[in-house]
């Protein structure tokens, strides 16, 4: 199966992690969502990696603060019933622990209620945060990276997680 893997950053670690993913998954797209002009384009993808930060403290919509918020609404109203698709936040378990990696969550359920089929839920268990929404019954609905605490736990997090997903395709 093919991945494209579409980044949104404000400040560079989600293109970074994108960039790393894009390494690690042979026949892989890398994708700036900036570039992406219609989000009816995402469709045309087998299997799609979305990387989100959280930008938008304790809001209940539009909480990445990048461009991925322009593409919710479109998102919900596709239909994404061919594609697989998995999430990656970015996000500060330490300063934003109430809220850490919120963003995963809303992009997750736009593709849940657009018919796509989820992969990369993880267990919570390697992290420690005292709330999430992208918490679903004890596991994380994507993968969350902190670059700002944990850049030393990237590296494994990413390669098992390619591991799982390519496994779940
Ligand atoms: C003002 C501000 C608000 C933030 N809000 C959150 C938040 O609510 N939850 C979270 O997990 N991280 C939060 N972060 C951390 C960023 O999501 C994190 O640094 C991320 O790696 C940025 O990704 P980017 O460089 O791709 O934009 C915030 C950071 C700043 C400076």
């Amino acid at each position: 199966m093919n991945f494209t893997i579409v980044y949104a950053t404000a400040t560079g670690h989600s293109e970074n992690i994108a960039e790393r993913l894009h390494q690690l998954i042979p026949c892989s797209e890398l994708k700036d969502l900036d570039y992406i002009d219609q989000t009816k384009n995402l469709t045309a993808a087998e299997a799609l990696i979305c990387c989100i930060p959280t930008w938008n403290t304790g809001a209940l919509e539009k909480r990445s603060g990048t461009s991925w918020d322009q593409h919710l609404e479109n998102i919900r109203g596709l239909d994404f019933s061919n594609t697989v698709v998995a999430i990656v936040g970015l996000g500060d378990s330490a300063a934003f622990g109430k809220y850490f990696c919120d963003a995963m969550e809303e992009l997750y359920t736009a593709f849940v209620k657009a018919g796509a089929t989820m992969i990369g839920q993880v267990p919570i268990d390697d992290y420690i945060f005292d709330f999430s929404k992208s918490n679903i019954d004890g596991l994380f609905c994507g993968l969350p990276i902190d670059e700002d605490n944990e850049s030393e736990k990237t590296e494994g997090r990413l390669s098992q997680w390619v591991a799982q997903i390519t496994s779940q395709v």
